[in-house]
């Protein structure tokens, strides 16, 4: 494993790969890894010559009040783990590498980057289709590695990449959960134990939309009303919002198509950590 901090070294090391027509994998984290990241490397193995793994905690992403500081880091811990998981390339590159002085290109989307998660988090999205592109431009992959648990985002990237004319294919994986069925994610450290106990409640919702969905309930009125009240019933749990929204366009549903594909997507806070999950209703078969 080699582990790469400049960029032009990158774009090197990427060029010679793609030179010996070597298939490239890249799985973008901004570090603290878990099985979640891990399942991307090690799906990445399996289908690529050579796996980039990029760590870099993105201060566009996140807004003047949220965590960008106290985002926990462990490159030492996140090295062993990217490496056992197969990785052959860690890309760390410095914030100021990245975004130099008097950086002033972005990429923002109209539409579905100012909804849902980008309602709340108005630059989310911004940042991170412009990190995402920056990064692409440096590993040069062949292949880039998303988890399904950010679903809003493997949107916007599909789109970003559509539309941008980028040439990679997005391979999104499944959603990793603990044993209760809380979905991996580097924020669950935040939450206190009684939180933690409560949080499972997330994954509970969705599964029971789903398990109407497929008894045959579509109207999304009622399923939501369903979902509140079952959330809700978590004391002190604060609900962002409950989206059951197209899988493309992100607009809400009035009834749930089911010769399309259906996102469930919810956003609640415990105390102050925010969590996010979903799930994906696939088109049924004719
Ligand atoms: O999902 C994440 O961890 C980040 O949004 C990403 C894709 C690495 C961009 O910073």
């Amino acid at each position: 494993m080699k582990s790469v901090s400049s960029l032009m070294e990158m774009q090197a090391l990427a060029d010679q790969s793609r030179g010996s027509h070597r298939k490239i994998g890249f799985v973008p984290t901004m570090g603290s890894l878990h099985e979640g990241h891990l399942s991307l490397i090690r799906t990445a193995r399996e289908q690529c010559d050579d796996v980039i793994t990029s760590i870099f905690v993105n201060p566009a992403q996140f807004a003047p009040d949220e965590d960008y500081e106290k985002y926990p880091r462990d490159i030492q811990k996140d090295t062993v783990l990217a490496v056992d998981a197969g990785s052959d390339y860690l890309f760390i590159p410095a914030a100021a590498d990245i975004y130099p002085p008097g950086f002033s290109t972005f990429v923002t989307m109209d539409g579905i980057s100012a909804v849902w998660e980008g309602a709340i988090r108005p630059t989310h999205f911004r940042g991170v289709a412009t990190v995402v592109l920056k990064l692409l431009q440096l590993t040069k992959p062949h292949m880039l590695y998303l988890g399904q648990k950010d679903v809003q985002q493997c949107v916007v990237l599909r789109r970003m990449v559509k539309e941008l004319n980028v040439d990679v294919e997005i391979f999104v994986c499944p959603t990793i959960r603990e044993s209760d069925g809380l979905a991996m994610s580097s924020r669950n450290v935040y939450l206190s134990l009684e939180d933690r106990k409560k949080a499972p409640i997330l994954f509970q919702t969705l599964k029971s939309a789903r398990e109407r969905i497929d008894a045959g309930i579509h109207e999304c009125a009622s399923l939501r009303r369903e979902m509140e009240s079952l959330l809700g019933s978590a004391a002190g749990v604060h609900i962002d919002y409950i989206a059951i929204i197209d899988g493309e366009t992100l607009q809400p549903l009035d009834v749930i198509d089911r010769s399309r594909q259906t996102i469930i997507a919810l956003a609640a806070r415990f105390g102050t950590t925010r969590l996010i999950d979903n799930v994906i209703i696939e088109p049924a078969l004719p």
